[in-house]
């Protein structure tokens, strides 16, 4: 299939180009568009066969239901039944925005979208270019992050157009995203709320809109809440292993010197580390959105160096620092090392 590849402006997305694109989606083809978060693959929600097509440009696992984006609260209707009033109540302010809820289906979203369950993931994504191309559509629009599955989400029309050319019809480059972080996701189907994946809207803040949200603690983060939380996700082709402490992540940068090793980390502890070393940076600690936003496009960067062996900086849990350090630590799929007997054995055995 031929991609088309069509620019359009981020603040002011031209209409022509929206039209263009909306048709696609009416005549049931795909659509990868920015939203706030990460990029998006789009299709007729209510479109099963539209859906289905999804599934096959991604590679993804047919029981991993897809997000239904909408462009107004009207729009909810159609696709969403028992919307508790405590959070209908609040989504004039919390959308368009990071967060999506599950709610009780409607009929008219295709089984396919929601992997045959009886619930489906909603949000309203604050992007103008989402938006447009919803309204545009006159359908809600189907979407997962726009990359190859168990890949790290695209940030950039570069990563959609590296795993998605010649899959899909066509790919709106709109530029970065913002949060480059995928949406929080909140079972709401019953009380009390729980996360089901962390996200660009920070637990804190939500909880001061919903109250009471249970969140899975450290011992059971491995039992999968959201069916597609059980994959490996955002992985790197490389192998990735998380350093726990700033000191034994200079000291690895140390024994790693000459080794097929690149160290992603802050622009503060890359400065620290001696020379020799292969960083890659990830912004600055005074601004953990910043870091955050540049995580997938380093694990992109890892695989395009020559290192064997990516050792990425721990960072504290709290804010964006949560969702943040789930996805390093799913992207490395392996313990955290916290010792330098634990780090020298990986870096001895691998990249000699
Ligand atoms: O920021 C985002 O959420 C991006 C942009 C494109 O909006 N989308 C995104 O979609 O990250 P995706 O498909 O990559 O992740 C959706 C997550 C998956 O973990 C999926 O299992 C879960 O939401 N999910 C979807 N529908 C669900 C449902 N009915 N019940 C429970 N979990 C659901
Ligand atoms: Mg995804």
């Amino acid at each position: 299939m031929r991609t088309r590849i069509v620019a359009i402006d981020p603040v002011r997305p031209e209409a022509g180009r929206i039209a263009l694109a909306a048709g696609i989606i009416k005549k049931g083809g795909l659509v990868a568009f920015p939203t706030e978060t990460v990029y998006g693959i789009g299709a007729n929600a209510f479109d099963p066969k539209a859906c289905l097509k999804i599934f096959r440009a991604k590679g993804r696992p047919a029981d991993n239901p897809l997000i239904v984006h909408i462009s107004s609260i009207a729009q909810l209707r159609s696709v969403a039944v028992s919307v508790p009033r405590d959070i209908e109540r609040v989504l004039g302010v919390l959308w368009p925005g990071p967060v999506t809820f599950v709610f009780k289906k409607s009929s008219r979203v295709a089984k396919e979208a929601t992997a045959g369950l009886d619930s489906v993931a909603v949000r309203m994504p604050a992007h103008p270019i989402a938006l447009r191309l919803i309204e545009a559509s006159g359908v809600p629009i189907a979407a997962p992050s726009a990359n190859t599955s168990s890949r790290p989400s695209p940030t950039d029309a570069r990563h959609v157009i590296h795993d998605l050319n010649g899959k899909v019809d066509m790919i709106i480059d709109g530029g970065p995203a913002l949060f480059g972080i995928e949406s929080t996701v909140i079972d709401a189907t019953k009380k009390p709320y729980t996360l089901l994946r962390p996200g660009a809207f920070t637990l804190e803040e939500l909880r001061k809109y919903i109250g009471e949200i249970t969140a899975p603690s450290e011992h059971d983060a491995s039992r999968p809440r959201a069916p597609g939380m059980k994959y490996r996700h955002y992985a790197p082709r490389k192998r990735l292993v998380v350093v726990e402490g700033r000191s034994l992540l200079i000291k690895a940068a140390g024994i790693a010197r000459g080794r097929k090793v690149a160290v992603l980390c802050s622009d503060e502890l890359a400065r620290q580390l001696g020379r020799g070393a292969t960083s890659i940076r990830l912004g600055s600690e005074r601004n953990m959105y910043e870091i955050t936003r540049n995580l997938f496009g380093a694990l992109r960067s890892l695989d395009r160096t020559k290192a064997e062996i990516g050792l990425i900086q721990s960072f504290p849990k709290s804010g964006i620092g949560f969702a943040l350090m789930d996805r390093i630590t799913r992207a490395s799929g392996s313990a955290p090392l916290s010792s330098e007997k634990a780090l020298r054995k990986v870096l001895e055995q691998r990249s000699k």
